[in-house]
């Protein structure tokens, strides 16, 4: 049986995909990136995905990481992306296209799955809390290595606006933050979540996470923070995991 699938991350600037070995956790072609369309509708993204899943060597199953509430292989919400993908059968019809079995997954979600089967969470039991910082926020929880999917916690209220509004990676690029200035956002945030979700362990995602060494030293957090072992690959190597599991 094959134990290469095709792993794609749709994010709210770039849609990465790579085929992946799922039995351990390399990638095994290069990662192909592509800008995310505006508007990023359901027809131009999956038109891409077509051409993104020709350009790579041939893979078994896909799985597809969408910035998205995800429940039955469809998408329930967009923040980042076009409003076209709100109650979207999105498996179905990325199926349909790309003639391959979809397995859809919210992308924390995904990025979550990696790094606690072969990254920064493997092996820890307990609460565990991942949280990816790029376009928006996102947020996967896991309890002894099982996931509650969904947790949606980067529309959380912090200081008046929604949390990904202050803290992401978007947002220290566009209001020019040092890493000192988005650390203590980020720190706010970790208080918040820390106060309503009590994990043993926090894991801060997104590519962002390549640059950890340089905010480390001003995060503030009573439970460990690690970084992501995947950083931005993470969402890939996770959404072909999911495709795994889910052909059982
Ligand atoms: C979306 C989440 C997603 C996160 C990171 C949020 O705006 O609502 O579903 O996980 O961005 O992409």
């Amino acid at each position: 049986m094959t134990q290469h699938y095709l792993g794609i991350d749709v994010g709210g600037s770039s849609v990465k995909a790579a085929v992946v070995d799922v039995s351990s956790g390399q990638l095994c072609s290069a990662v192909s990136r592509w800008e995310t369309p505006h508007p990023a509708t359901p027809d131009a993204l999956i038109a891409g995905f077509a051409t993104l899943a020709q350009a790579l060597p041939a893979a078994g199953r896909i799985g597809l990481a969408m910035p998205c509430v995800v429940q039955q292989g469809r998408t329930r919400t967009a923040a980042n992306i076009d409003a076209g993908w709100i109650d979207f059968a999105a498996a179905q019809s990325v199926q349909q296209c790309l003639q391959r079995p979809v397995t859809l997954i919210n992308d924390a979600d995904a990025a979550g799955l990696a790094e606690m089967h072969w990254g920064a969470g493997r092996g820890q039991a307990g609460v565990v809390m991942l949280l990816t910082f790029g376009t928006g926020i996102g947020s996967a929880l896991f309890h002894n290595g099982v996931l509650i999917p969904n947790t949606e916690l980067g529309h959380l209220q912090l200081d008046g606006y929604e949390a990904e509004h202050r803290a992401s990676a978007r947002v220290r690029t566009e209001e020019q933050l040092d890493w000192p200035a988005w650390a203590q956002r980020v720190n706010a945030y970790l208080a918040h979540v820390q106060a309503l979700f009590w994990p043993d362990l926090f894991i801060l995602g997104g590519a962002v996470s390549e640059n950890f060494a340089l905010f480390e030293p001003w995060l503030r957090c009573r439970a460990p923070v690690r970084a992501a072992q995947f950083t931005g690959q993470a969402g890939i190597v996770g959404a072909a995991l999911a495709a795994k599991l889910d052909a059982g």
